[in-house]
Parts: C-alpha cells; structure tokens; sequence
C-alpha cells in the first residue's frame, strides 16, 4: 500500500500500515549500503534541502548520506549559515528555497510546530528532523526498525523508555509509533519528568530497577537540558546515581534485552560505559538504520511525481502553535515550551531494593 501522506511531520495519528510501510521500505534499501559502490539512480534529478536551527551530528549526516545514496542532490542549510543571521524569519527562508523547487525539505527547530506551519503553507514535503520537544519521527522510526531487527516482530513487546520524558521528541514520537504498534509502554524517570499528563502514554515509575525489569528493550534518553528553563533534579550526580543504567540494572531485564540509546550520549550520566559498549547495545545499529530509514522517507516523499501545488508558496497568515514568530520575527532560539511541569520540588526518591 503506498504512503498515505505528503510531509512526515511527526508519527501521531500515523496509522499501522503507514508505519509498516515506513520500516518495510528502509529494510528493502539497507542492502545499498553494503554494497561496495552504495548508489542507486532513485532520487536522480531530485533535490532535498535541509535547514538545521539546532545542532545535530547523527541526523543530519544521515539525511545527508541517505540522500546522496539516492543520487539526490543535497543542499544543507544551517542558522549560521542562512540569512537568519540576518533576521530573516523562517518562513521567508522556506519561501524562498521553496520558490527553488525543491522536492523536499528537512527541517530542525527549536520550536515545536515548525514543520506543520511550514507544511501548511508550503507545497513542498517537509520532513521534521526535530522539533523542540514535541517530536522527531525519523529517529523514532529507526529505533522501531532496529527493534523489529533484533526481536522479529514490535507487538507485545515491554519497552521502557528512561530518563527526561518530559522534554523528549525521541520519547514522543517512539510512544506514539510503538503503542500503534501493539508494544507496550513503560515509562521512568523522577517525577518532574513524568508529569501525571504522561500517564496516559503508557505505565509509570520512577524506580528505574521496577522499571526495566523484565524489559524486553531498554531506551535510554539524555537530559535534554538545552529545552529546560530551570532545574529539573538537584545535582547530576543525584540523578545518574538514581537512573543511570548500569549493568546491575540491566541484569532484571530479560535475559536477552537490548539497550537502545538516540544519541549523543552522556557517558556515566544515563548509561554506564560498559553498558553502551556492552552485549546488548544496538547503539551502532540503530545509527546504521538511520540511514535506511532516511532513504525510506525521501523516496516515499520527494520521489511522488510532481504537481502544481508543489511549486506554490502561499502569502504568510497566522497559524496554530509556534506559528506568529516564525511568520512576523526572528527565530525563536530559546527553549521550547513543553508542557507545564508539575509544580512538586525536584526530589528524587529512594531507589528500593
Ligand atoms: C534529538 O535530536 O532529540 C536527539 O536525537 C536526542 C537528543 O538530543 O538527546
């Protein structure tokens, strides 16, 4: 069945054949990058554009190569590199390269909601590479294809999901996608970053050796605190003491749990050394099928055949979410705005057992 939508804009509200047909396809390109010559003529003729506000090492490099192994030409934009130095709004910078015919963009923002403002007023697939702390599918797509890699199938499967929850697009989009999947859900970390909102998303706790045990898969979530506005936990050091995945913890998991981690890693802080290197991680795994997944996505996207409306930038109007700044001011560069935490103090609780 083909792919249902025009951007890929986040995974909620994503249905299961959509999703299937996502991880199908990246599995049916992984081949490609084995080969001694990894090109194919796919995307020849095509163009992509990426436009990155935040910095990113692993996505960007991914789309990139993905790309390129479609024989797509590839045009990476970034804030310091763009007129937005300039004072250019975001809207007007799409407007422009969208003016250029591309047959899709990238975009990673700080600002939850940047894409779908931009997917409705542009004609252009938008692919959202990341925005604040409200989702990043393709991330959360490749962590389901390296799952369904290593355990053959994602329905029925126990995932715990630890650390900053609260403001992690990675949590978001991998909740969504996996629970329309049929896994189930658990998720753990200290209050503050697990607010009540949260538990309707899956099981909650913020005892991480309750929380992995009997975890068929393990995902480790970095502090993200560039999206913080204030102090989430007392010291770091109090937090890896409480949630820092460390062998010991591993060890309640199912004997054959696999410890997904989305990068960039803070070694001894969520996950202990010998714990990303060790028997279980699918770390480099899921980095190589980041590639796939990317491949999937630009094919299913920016290979539709052409129409009008793909060249048609329609006049700046107001719109939902982050919408007024993006259209009429500056980049919003600062924090995203997740939502509200809960007003309890950062206390941590005593580990039992
Ligand atoms: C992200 O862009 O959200 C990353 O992949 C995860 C992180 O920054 O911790």
């Amino acid at each position: 069945m083909p792919f249902a939508h025009r951007h890929l804009l986040g995974l909620e509200g994503i249905g299961r054949e959509d999703l299937l047909s996502l991880l199908d396809t990246a599995a049916s390109f992984k081949e490609i990058s084995q080969r001694d010559i990894k090109k194919v003529p796919t995307l020849r003729g095509k163009t992509v554009v990426s436009l990155f506000y935040e910095p990113s090492t692993r996505t960007r490099a991914s789309f990139e190569i993905a790309a390129k192994r479609m024989s797509a030409d590839f045009v990476s934009l970034s804030s310091s590199t763009s007129s937005v130095t300039k004072g250019e709004t975001l809207l007007d910078t799409a407007r422009n390269l969208a003016a250029m015919a591309p047959d899709a963009i990238v975009l990673r923002h700080s600002a939850p909601g940047a894409p779908q403002f931009l997917a409705a007023r542009l004609g252009c697939p938008i692919i959202n590479a990341g925005d604040g702390a409200h989702e990043h599918p393709t991330q959360a797509l490749l962590d389901l294809l390296t799952i369904r890699e290593h355990k053959g199938r994602l329905h029925g499967l126990t995932v715990a999901i630890v650390g900053d929850i609260l403001h992690s697009r990675v949590a978001r989009s991998n909740v969504f996608a996996l629970r329309t999947l049929g896994a189930k859900v658990r998720l753990i970390g200290p209050p503050t970053f697990l607010p009540p909102e949260l538990r309707a998303w899956g099981e909650t706790t913020h005892d991480l050796h309750e929380g992995v045990r009997d975890a068929d898969v393990v995902m480790m979530l970095r502090i993200q605190l560039e999206r913080q506005g204030k102090n989430f936990f007392p010291s770091v050091d109090e937090y890896s003491h409480y949630f820092c995945l460390t062998e010991r913890a591993v060890g309640l998991a199912n004997p054959d749990v696999i410890i997904l981690h989305p990068g960039p890693m803070n070694r001894g802080v969520e996950i202990a050394s010998d714990v990303a290197d060790g028997p279980y991680s699918v770390i480099m795994d899921q980095v190589t099928n980041g590639i796939a997944v990317r491949m999937a996505v630009l094919y299913l996207l920016a290979n539709r055949p052409r129409t009008k409306a793909d060249l048609d930038v329609e006049a700046p109007t107001a719109g939902p979410l982050a919408a007024r700044s993006l259209a009429t001011g500056p980049l919003a560069t600062g924090p995203a705005s997740p939502p509200a935490p809960p007003a309890r103090p950062a206390r941590l609780r005593r580990r039992a057992g």
